[in-house]
């Protein structure tokens, strides 16, 4: 056979592969297979000089790919060593110490992004490949993909050098992996688990217009090979040819001395749940090159720098059961008992699934695998169950028609289960007593969990006010397991001490529905007593500027029905009225807390403005008086700006709190 006609029969035998492959789902040949069929026909066309426009070695790019060429980095891409706290971020910096015969060594702190790592070669200023990390010293030539970036520009006008390898991450917005995965689904396919995911699976789709419709995004951070005539000596030099060669940056990168990077690392951590896409730790890299050059790597990791991992915040796990629970409000929760599983810091093995249409919005079943989720300090939650690999042992989950505490009839309210037996059911007087006695409410030292349950399984505790007529029972509890005499003398100390309860303590204590600490201020602030407040009408309550509908008839309700006996209590306590301090300058000034500080906590921060008279916020609104900025604000700031909200920042805080 001459060499042309083995090439005509290669066209129409790679043509046919490519037809059983991407037309009819239905390949007959290996890839390696149809590589080498693919290759020679390439050669052959190259010797023979016979190229066709009708080729298929001439068709790529409009058609989808059969696999991605490989391509060797110029310089490897590593992997990083992980720290997880200040001692062994000080230890690393020991070593950078020794390495380099310097102290005071200058770091630079950035995101580390979950994303898809890249490196983007540009030769004399152009886009020339785009490739994926793959094993680190290989990967697969993207850049098709990559050029649906619409940011990622396709030439360097500002000072670029004849060769330049420059690295950074791919990764989706959440919101655009949202909406990303609503249509996939819409259309009948199967959603991507996580963002990184999505990312990875779009990066390495064949087809380029599939990877047109999908808006991925990119930061980039680092270089990896380069020509001599590159001049940056320093990451922060570098930063700064990224940006004005408009290659996008990450907002948040800062520099310091090792003392200083705690502190960053901890901004970063604080922004992470304002940020529109997913980080998983912070990177920190010696700034300058030179010092780089002499550390080196070992095995696969820079000796210069370090990923500071934030806590995993989500993880699979089985659901072993799903019961439900009765609150003090008498709302009857389902919720998870889950494998336990560790997520952000916080052993987690119980996980509320809310209310009934969450339970069916999920179709969660026991034995099934779920996706648990925590973000910084948020409660944990189901996100996801993967249907995929049910096994056939699931089990549906039992909704009850009795209270499981008490047994009485529920009732649906809505989305709710609801047992109205009030404090007759031992769960909600449970409830209702491990709030009323809690730190921010009576405040009474030496109650926990096991001798709640005592007081209340002995019935010696059947309404609030029992809890101060326990003396005749002090025999009793002195003989309790586990339960020193002592404790019991200072037990009954404590309740002593709690006799005359602050104003605000005294109304949160009550645990009327949806009012908390904030409105048990508020309340107290505008009604100055108990009798007042007990006797307000709807109307009264309506007055107030931070008290909806909803909250008010709770009000009205509560002290109309008297579920936890508040007349008694009124007889055993003396309950003080509202004293304005005598420094309470931010007198009902509504304050938003944002971003983290250098000198305080937030909770120290919130703690102080109420002492002052404030009433700290969670969001801002049109009635928001001040917006508190610390160090990497998010979104909160923009909104603040659109209201027009007065900011104070933290040079000018001390002055604005008066301390
Ligand atoms: S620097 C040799 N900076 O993390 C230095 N990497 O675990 C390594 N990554 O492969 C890269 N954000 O894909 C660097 N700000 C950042 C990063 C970052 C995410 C990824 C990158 C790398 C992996 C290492």
């Amino acid at each position: 056979m001459s060499v042309n006609d083995e090439i005509k029969n290669l066209r129409l035998l790679v043509e046919k592969h490519n037809k059983l492959y991407h037309q009819d789902d239905a390949p007959e040949i290996s890839d390696e297979e149809y590589d080498a069929l693919y290759q020679r026909l390439q050669l052959l066309e190259k010797h023979k000089g016979n190229i066709d426009t009708t080729s298929p070695t001439a068709k790529v790019g409009s058609k989808p790919k059969r696999a991605f060429e490989k391509h060797s980095h110029l310089k490897p891409m590593l992997s990083l060593n992980n720290v997880f706290n200040e001692e062994e971020f000080l230890k690393f910096d020991e070593r950078v110490t020794k390495w380099t015969g310097h102290s005071l060594t200058e770091y630079s702190v950035e995101p580390k992004f979950d994303g898809l790592g890249i490196s983007i070669s540009y030769e004399d200023g152009v886009l020339n490949k785009a490739v994926t990390r793959g094993d680190g010293q290989t990967g697969e030539v993207v850049t098709e993909n990559v050029l649906t970036i619409k940011k990622i520009p396709t030439t360097l006008k500002h000072n670029p050098p004849k060769l330049l390898e420059i690295r950074g991450e791919i990764f989706f917005r959440l919101n655009d992996f949202q909406k990303l995965n609503q249509t996939i689904k819409n259309s009948g396919g199967k959603a991507f688990v996580s963002p990184r995911n999505a990312a990875a699976g779009t990066m390495r789709n064949l087809d380029p217009k599939i990877v047109k419709d999908r808006p991925l995004d990119v930061f980039f951070y680092g270089i990896g090979g380069q020509s001599e005539d590159f001049s940056c000596k320093s990451q922060s030099e570098f930063i700064e040819f990224l940006q004005k060669n408009n290659l996008p940056v990450n907002d948040k990168i800062q520099f310091g001395v090792a003392s200083s990077i705690p502190n960053a690392v901890k901004a970063v951590l604080d922004s992470r749940d304002d940020l529109d896409y997913e980080i998983d730790g912070a990177v920190v890299k010696v700034n300058d090159f030179a010092n780089q050059e002499k550390l080196g790597a070992v095995s696969k990791a820079p000796r210069w720098a370090v990923a500071w991992k934030f806590p995993s915040s989500e993880k699979y796990t089985k659901v072993n059961e799903v019961l439900f629970s009765v609150g003090r409000t008498g709302v009857v929760t389902p919720f998870a008992q889950i494998e336990p599983v560790l997520l952000a810091g916080a052993n987690i093995s119980n996980v509320s699934l809310h209310n009934m249409d969450e339970l069916d919005r999920l179709d969660i079943k026991i034995n099934d695998t779920v996706l648990v989720k925590r973000a910084g300090d948020v409660i944990p939650q189901i996100t996801k169950v993967n249907v995929d690999v049910r096994d056939g042992s699931e089990k549906n989950v039992n909704v009850p028609n009795h209270c499981p505490s008490c047994g009485n009839v529920l009732k649906t309210e809505g989305p709710f289960l609801r047992c109205d037996n009030g404090m007759k059911c031992p769960a909600q007087l449970f409830g209702f007593f491990e709030h009323f006695v809690s730190r921010k409410a009576m405040n009474i030292e030496g109650l926990g969990y096991k001798i709640n349950k005592h007081l209340i399984n002995l019935g010696y505790v059947k309404e609030a006010a029992d809890l101060f007529k326990l003396r005749k029972y002090e025999a009793e509890l002195k003989s309790l397991e586990g339960f020193g005499e002592k404790s019991i003398d200072n037990l009954f100390e404590s309740i002593e001490a709690s006799k005359a309860p602050s104003l605000e303590m005294f109304i949160n204590s009550l645990g009327i529905p949806e009012v908390g600490e904030t409105t048990a201020s508020a309340l107290a602030r505008f009604f100055k007593t108990f009798d007042k407040l007990k006797k307000a009408t709807y109307e009264d309550l309506m007055q107030m500027d931070n008290i909806g509908g909803v909250v008010a008839q709770n009000i009205v309700d509560f002290f109309m029905r008297d579920p936890v006996g508040v007349k008694a209590l009124q007889e055993v306590l003396e309950i003080k009225n509202y004293e304005v301090a005598a420094d309470a300058h931010l007198d009902n000034l509504k304050i938003v807390i944002t971003g983290s500080f250098q000198e305080f906590s937030r909770d120290e921060l919130k703690q102080i403005i109420k002492n002052k008279g404030g009433v700290p916020s969670a969001s801002i609104s049109s009635k928001t008086d001040y917006l508190i900025l610390g160090e990497n604000p998010g979104s909160k700031l923009k909104k603040a700006q659109e209201f027009g909200v007065k900011l104070i920042t933290e040079e000018k805080l001390k002055d604005f709190l008066k301390i």
